[in-house]
């Protein structure tokens, strides 16, 4: 499959499930306390996408069982919520959510930090993997090269001491969950894929504290560091446009 380019009208589309998944995400958000289990995290964005008229992204995809991804503190990205998994006072959890509208998807993810005070360093560790993020989306611009991205994300990260995982990676979106081009968090400037006008990618960095290495739980899903240091995930879909990049999931 190539890279499929996508006109106004159907980034407009985009925007709509984009919307979406940033109100969920926000709702998420204001959930997330000391005491909470993944599970309630779980079923309050179920809820709400109902409510909002658009349907889960990612329960089924590939046999996964929920529409939100909750990893806490050293998992990295696809932990499934659970009844059993209590949040706690000075915890990290990033929160991935995808939905489906009108045959568009969108797909975005934060790190929430469990109670007011959090470790300084872990403080810095979600500070850091946003600023990446928002580095990577100001240069998803015509002409430049998928590499330009992940270079974007990795500098930064790296010069502020974490690591990029190197084994999940962003992708293209559209009426697919999953398009090319691949997007890595990592590259060479001017390397990979030219950005063209029309393509939509959900840019997602994935920042370790310590090393870079990951593994899989036995559920086949929850991906960790392992050297068992915290991990931070955002995600943003970004248009590229005439004018410069467009975050569809703000
Ligand atoms: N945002 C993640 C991704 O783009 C979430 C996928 S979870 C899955 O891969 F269950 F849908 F696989
Ligand atoms: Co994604």
């Amino acid at each position: 499959m190539a890279i499929v380019c996508k006109s106004a009208a159907e980034i407009d589309k985009m925007r709509r499930s984009g919307r979406i998944v940033r109100d969920v995400l926000d709702h998420v958000r204001s959930l997330v306390t000391p005491g909470a289990t993944t599970m309630e995290l779980e079923r309050a964005a179920e809820k709400k996408m109902k409510e909002l008229g658009a349907k889960p992204a990612f329960k089924g995809y590939f046999d996964y069982p929920c529409v939100l991804c909750t990893s806490v503190n050293e998992e990295i990205v696809h932990g499934i919520p659970s009844e059993k998994r209590v949040l706690n006072a000075g915890d990290i959890v990033s929160v991935d959510c995808g939905v489906v509208l009108d045959g568009y998807y969108g797909d975005a993810a934060i790190t929430v930090p469990v109670g007011e005070d959090i470790k300084p360093e872990l403080k810095k560790l979600l500070k850091v993997t946003e600023e990446s993020l928002y580095r990577a989306i100001e240069a998803a611009r015509i002409g430049n090269a998928v590499g330009d991205v992940g270079a974007a994300v990795q500098e930064h990260v790296e010069a502020n001491g974490f690591s990029v995982v190197r084994e999940f990676v962003g992708h293209g979106i559209g009426t697919r969950l999953h398009e090319e081009p691949q997007v890595p968090n990592f590259g060479t400037r001017g390397h990979g894929a030219r950005l063209r006008e029309g393509m939509v990618l959900a840019i997602e960095p994935m920042v370790n504290y310590g090393k870079p290495e990951t593994r899989v739980l036995s559920d086949k899903w929850t991906a960790v560091t392992a050297d068992g240091s915290y991990s931070a995930h955002f995600e943003h879909c970004v248009a590229v446009t005439r004018n410069g990049p467009v975050i569809l999931t703000q």
